[in-house]
Order: C-alpha cells, then structure tokens, then sequence
C-alpha cells in the first residue's frame, strides 16, 4: 500500500525595493523570471520598502512609487492566487525577525560588505545604522519562509552568502531552524547593461535617462533611447569581446524575441547598426505594450491593488509567524499568554 506522496515544491523568495522607475533591466534581469517561476515552484515575492528607507525618502513620493512598483509587478505577470505577493513593512515578523538576527551577526560581517561600503560613500551625510544592517533585514525577509531558492543579482550574493551563514550559526547555537538557501540562477537571464556606458550595470540611479529603459517609458522614448545607444565602429551585428554595446542589444533582443545569437546575426548580416537599433526598439516597445496596457488598468483599481496586498500580508504573516515563533522559544523569550 502507498501512501500518495505530494512532493513539496521547493520555496522561493525574492524581492525588490520600491525605489522609483523600474528598469527594462529590473525586468529583463529579474522580474520576467519571478513570473516564469510560479508554476515549478512556491514562489513568495515581497516589496522590500523597510530596506528602502536606509535612503531618505520624500513621503508622498514613497508611497506612490510603492503602490505603482505593486501594480506593475502584477502587470507583469506575478499571480497573486499562485504567488503571495506583499509588502514588507506590512508584515511586522520581518522588523522582529531582523532585530533577533542582528544579534547572530558580527560587526565585522556587516563591515564587510561591499554594498554597505559603496553606500556609505554615495550618502555620506546619511550613513544610518539601518543601511549598515541592511543585510541582515534581507536574511529575515529570507529565512522566514524557509526559503530553498533566492533568485538573485550579482550585487545582492553577498547578502546572501551572509544569510546563508546567520542561518547555520542559529541552527547550530540550537537545532535545526532555518532552511539554509540556496541561490537560484536563472536558466536564461539578463543582465542588462547601461545603453550610454555599456561596461556598466543599467541602473534607475543613472544620471543620465539615455542611458536606461524604464518599463513604463513611452514608445517613443524607448526608441531614441536605443536609436542613441552607444555601440562600436566596425558595424556588424555579432557577439565578440570588445563589443560590449552590441552584445547588450543581443541580449535585450534574445531576451524578448526568443531568438539565439546566431539566428540575430544572421537576420542583421549586411546591415548596419541603425536597423539594429531600431528592431531591438521596436521588439522591446511590442513586449512591453501589454504590461503597460495592465498596468493603466491597475493603478486605477486602488481597491484592487488594497485587496491585493492586504491578502499577500495576511498569507505572508501566517507562514512567517511559524518561524518566528520557533525562533522566539529557542532563544528564550518567555511565551506570551495573548
Ligand atoms: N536587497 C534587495 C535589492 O535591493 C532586495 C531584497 C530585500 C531582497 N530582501 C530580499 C532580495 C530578500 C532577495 C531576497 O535588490
């Protein structure tokens, strides 16, 4: 006789900071693939606003650039019937959590960071105590849903690798508590480089708006800004080391059309880098035009949007409460009767 076994599906957990504009290579890099996650996995996806505040922000402005990164992260495809999709700082477990971690995590550790330090040096009139532990609210948001899987960049593994560590140390100081994560890399991501300065990361914070592709840009905009891209001088459309505007247009293209490298050489042999440009625009302009379609509908639902977070929230607070508690009762805390 057998027992029907359903195999739990792997966790995964990710989030990202309501910051402002977000990026064609927010989402190429990460958000297109939050979405294709969903069915193979238990995807928990959160609005990380408590980290947002380590920089100063302006209140009416924060609010609205949290409800509008809400709308289009659902715009772009996160299924909140699959996928609990909250708001960090609605869910009171991840301030508790954090501060409980702060103490398993070295000072040194936290020193350490390279984000910390290229913080501290960009706001230096604001190096606050919450930039400096920044990471250790990123290891709550983490381990409170015994997350398996983190979908990360480049810049955010440090973190990880630091969440990683405050995990074994907490359950090896008691027993077995958090799941230790893993992190997940994508199959076929992007990482989208600055159209102006193509060595660098595209990034909302650029000085220079030539030089990223919001997802809400308009058309128009979308297509000077890659009419403009910086690219080479020897006008042919290949990947090769050097080319490092070129193979930013290869990827953004793949990316959204699906073709290989050598179908896109192939379909720009013999012509020039002005045709390039302008089919990337217009692929991206047509991939993006139903997200941006959702997105109208959305921010004109506040209701909506509300029933939305809210549900997210509660999902949210139910499973992270569980480890929270564990983790309350192993430290020592004495229960609390209501
Ligand atoms: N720090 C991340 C960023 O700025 C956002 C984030 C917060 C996050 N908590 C997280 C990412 C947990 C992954 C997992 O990109």
């Amino acid at each position: 006789m057998e027992t029907p076994t359903t195999e739990r599906k792997k966790v995964i957990f990710s989030a990202i900071q309501p910051s402002g504009t977000i990026t064609l290579g927010n989402y190429l890099g990460a958000l297109k693939n939050w979405i294709s996650l969903q069915d193979e996995y238990r995807c928990i996806y959160a609005l990380a606003d408590l980290h947002t505040i380590t920089v100063r922000q302006e209140p009416a402005n924060f609010r609205r650039n949290t409800l509008e990164a809400y709308a289009l992260l659902l715009a772009c495809g996160i299924d909140v019937q699959k996928s609990p999709f909250f708001i960090q700082s609605q869910v009171c477990t991840h301030a508790q959590l954090a501060w409980i971690l702060n103490c398993y995590t070295q000072f040194g550790e936290l020193q350490r960071m390279t984000q910390f330090k290229d913080k501290a040096a960009k706001h230096a009139d604001n190096v606050n105590a919450g930039l400096f532990t920044y990471p250790s609210l990123m290891a709550a948001d983490i381990l409170l849903y015994q997350t398996d899987l983190v979908p990360v960049g480049e810049d955010q593994k440090q973190h990880l690798e630091l969440a990683r560590n405050i995990a074994e140390r907490f359950n090896g100081i008691y027993s077995p508590t958090f799941t230790v994560p893993d992190a997940y890399i994508p199959k076929n991501g992007a990482r989208v480089m600055s159209l102006q300065e193509p060595a660098r990361k595209m990034s909302k914070s650029d000085e220079n708006a030539n030089a990223y592709v919001a997802v809400l840009d308009k058309p128009e905009d979308i297509l000077r800004k890659f009419k403009r891209a910086v690219t080479d001088s020897e006008a042919c459309v290949r990947r090769a080391e050097g080319k490092d505007g070129i193979n930013n247009l290869m990827s953004i293209y793949a990316c959204v059309t699906g073709l290989t490298d050598e179908q896109i050489e192939k379909e720009f042999e013999g012509k020039g880098y002005g045709d390039f440009k302008t089919a990337v625009a217009e692929a991206v302009i047509e991939h993006l035009r139903p997200i941006q379609a959702r997105f109208a509908d959305f921010i004109k639902n506040k209701d909506y949007l509300e029933q939305c977070y809210t549900d997210g929230a509660q999902k949210a607070l139910a499973v992270s409460a569980r480890t929270l508690n564990k983790v309350m009762k192993k430290v020592g805390f004495l229960p609390k009767a209501f």
